[in-house]
C-alpha cells in the first residue's frame, strides 16, 4: 500500500471514533434527558412527604380505636365488674365512676347497685318517671313519680270483712288480698285493710297535714310527696288488726303470720327496718305491697327491697 493510501485509511479510522463517540454520548444523553422526563412525571402525582404523613394522621383519627380505649379505661376504673355481674347498666357508666370517686370506701358491686337505685340523686330534685306502669312491678318512690292524673286501672273495693269502707286496690292485688286475709282469719287472726290506693290529690292534703304538723324533713321520712306515694299505684295497702293501731302492728300476731305467710299471696313488706338506705323511708310494718307472688318470693328469700331487686334485674 502507497503512504497516500495509508494515510487515507486512517483518517477514514479517525473519522468513524469520532462518529461512534457522537453517538455513544447522544445516546446517553437521550437516556438521561428521558429519565429525567419520566421521573418529573410520576413524582408530581405522587403525594409530598407531608402530604403522606398527614395522611396517615387523618385515617388514624377515623378509626374508633381512640373511642373504645376510652371506655376500656372507663371499665378499667370499675374493676371490669360488667364481667361479673349482669346488670351493670352502660348508660350509666359515667354517674358509676363519679359516685365511686366520691364514695372511694364502697365496693364495685354495691355502687352499680347504688346508682341503679339512683341513690347518687337528690330525692325529689332529680325526678324520673315512674317505671313499669301498670305492672306488678311498678316502681314509685322518692325519685320515681307519677302523674297528677294517674288513676291505675281495674280499681275494685276489698270486701268489707276484710277492709274499712271503700277501699280500692287494683283488681289482682284485691283478689291477693282477700285470699291472704281469709287465711288468716282461719287461724282467728284479722288483717284488715285501712288505707290502700289513695289519689294524687288525696295525697297532696295528707302530706300537707303531716308536713304542717311535724316539719317537711320529719314527714319526708314516713310519708311521700304528692305523685311520690306508691299508694297512688293501687298495690299499696295498710293493715291493722282493730285492736292495735296500725303503728303497732309490729307487735301483734297478724303481724308475724305475715312476715310468714304475706308472699305466699303476693306482697312483701315494703318498708323494712333494715332497708331505710335503699327505700328512703322509716320502718312501716304495716305497709304492703304487691308484686306478685314470684318476685315475692324472691324479695323475701334474698333479703332485699323492691328497689334492690329492681336495680339488678
Ligand atoms: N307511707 C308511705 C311511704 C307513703 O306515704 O307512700
Ligand atoms: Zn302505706
Amino acid at each position: 500500500m502507497s503512504t497516500k493510501m495509508k494515510r487515507k485509511v486512517k483518517i477514514k479510522k479517525k473519522n468513524m471514533a469520532i462518529f461512534i463517540t457522537f453517538i455513544i454520548v447522544f445516546a446517553f444523553a437521550i437516556y438521561e434527558i428521558g429519565y429525567v422526563i419520566v421521573k418529573v412525571i410520576t413524582t408530581s402525582k405522587e403525594p409530598k412527604v407531608e402530604e403522606k404523613v398527614k395522611e396517615k394522621k387523618t385515617i388514624k383519627k377515623k378509626e374508633p380505636k381512640k373511642e373504645l380505649s376510652d371506655y376500656g379505661e372507663k371499665l378499667n376504673k370499675l374493676d371490669n365488674i360488667n364481667k361479673e355481674i349482669n346488670y351493670f347498666r352502660e348508660e350509666n357508666i359515667d354517674r358509676y365512676i363519679k359516685y365511686k370517686e366520691e364514695n372511694p370506701e364502697i365496693g364495685t358491686i354495691q355502687i352499680i347497685k347504688d346508682v341503679n337505685m339512683n341513690l347518687d340523686l337528690t330525692p325529689y330534685d332529680d325526678k324520673i318517671k315512674a317505671i313499669n306502669l301498670d305492672t306488678e312491678t311498678i316502681l314509685v318512690n322518692k325519685y320515681y313519680y307519677l302523674d297528677d292524673n294517674y288513676i291505675p286501672d281495674n280499681l275494685e273495693r276489698i270486701k268489707s270483712q276484710y277492709a274499712l269502707s271503700g277501699m280500692k286496690l287494683v283488681d289482682y292485688a284485691k283478689d291477693a288480698f282477700e285470699n291472704m286475709a281469709k287465711a288468716a282469719a282461719k287461724e282467728d287472726l284479722n288483717i284488715v285493710a285501712m288505707s290502700t290506693y289513695r289519689s294524687y290529690n288525696y295525697q297532696v292534703n295528707l302530706y300537707k297535714r303531716y308536713a304542717r304538723e311535724d316539719g317537711t324533713e320529719k314527714a319526708d321520712t314516713y310519708s311521700g310527696r304528692p305523685g311520690h306515694s306508691e299508694h297512688q299505684t293501687g298495690l299499696a295497702v295498710d293493715v291493722y288488726n282493730q285492736k292495735e293501731t296500725y303503728t303497732n302492728f309490729e307487735k301483734t300476731d297478724e303481724f308475724d303470720w305475715m312476715q310468714e305467710h304475706a308472699h305466699e299471696y303476693g306482697f312483701i313488706l315494703r318498708f323494712p327496718k333494715d332497708k331505710v338506705r335503699e327505700t328512703g323511708y322509716i320502718y312501716e310494718s304495716w305497709h304492703y305491697r304487691y308484686v306478685g307472688k314470684e318476685i315475692a318470693k324472691y324479695i323475701k328469700e334474698n333479703n332485699i327491697s323492691l328497689e334492690e331487686y329492681i336495680a339488678t334485674h
